[in-house]
């Protein structure tokens, strides 16, 4: 081997070290994205998640009648509160599962499935869990505390038509 040869040998080991090296070092470290750390694309929207507006659940319904008869009225109390918030869709626009509230006969007549309150037994009556677990109106404004409480008070007073 001629010493011209290990000499050019010498010269192309070095110019491959060199740009091995320079291309190591090329590799900036800003340019690497960890993919743990990368912000993730939504793939989901953020939705109108009604969970968070449902006030408190899964408390057991007061049982005791807290008015005397006769004290809340259904057309003066509970009748506005229906019309407001549920007739839309129950005995308005729609009528869901056949339930009607326009009436106090048509909210006695129930729904496809039967009553959906059972008088002075508010625990037992649908309408009253569907309206405290926050389920009910379906879409729109939630009652508010008091009204559920009127119409809970009002089924455990008997659920009078007065
Ligand atoms: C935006 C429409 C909408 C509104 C407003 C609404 N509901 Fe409903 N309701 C529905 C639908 C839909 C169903 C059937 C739901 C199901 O079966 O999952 C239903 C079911 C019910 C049921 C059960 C009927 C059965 O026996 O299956 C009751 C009771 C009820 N609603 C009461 C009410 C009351 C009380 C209000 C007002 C405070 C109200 N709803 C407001 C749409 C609505």
């Amino acid at each position: 081997m001629s010493k011209l040869f290990i000499r050019f040998l010498f010269v192309v080991m070095a110019a491959v070290m060199i740009v091995t090296a320079c291309g190591t070092a090329s590799v900036s470290p800003t340019a690497y994205v960890n993919p743990a750390t990368q912000a993730k694309p939504t793939l989901i929207p953020e939705t109108d998640v009604p969970t968070a507006e449902v006030p408190a659940t899964d408390a057991p319904l007061p049982t005791e009648p807290a008015a005397a008869p006769g004290a809340i009225s259904f057309s003066a109390d509970i009748l506005p509160i229906l019309e407001s918030r549920c007739v839309n869709c129950h005995g308005g626009n729609k009528t869901e599962k056949r339930l009607d509230l326009k009436s106090y006969e048509s909210l006695m007549n129930g729904s496809e499935k039967g009553p959906v309150l059972v008088a002075g037994d508010a625990a037992n009556s649908s309408l009253a869990t569907l309206i405290s677990n926050g389920k009910m109106p379906r879409r729109g404004p939630k009652l508010t505390p008091e009204q559920i409480e009127l119409i809970i008070a009002w089924i455990n007073a008997g659920a009078l038509n007065n």
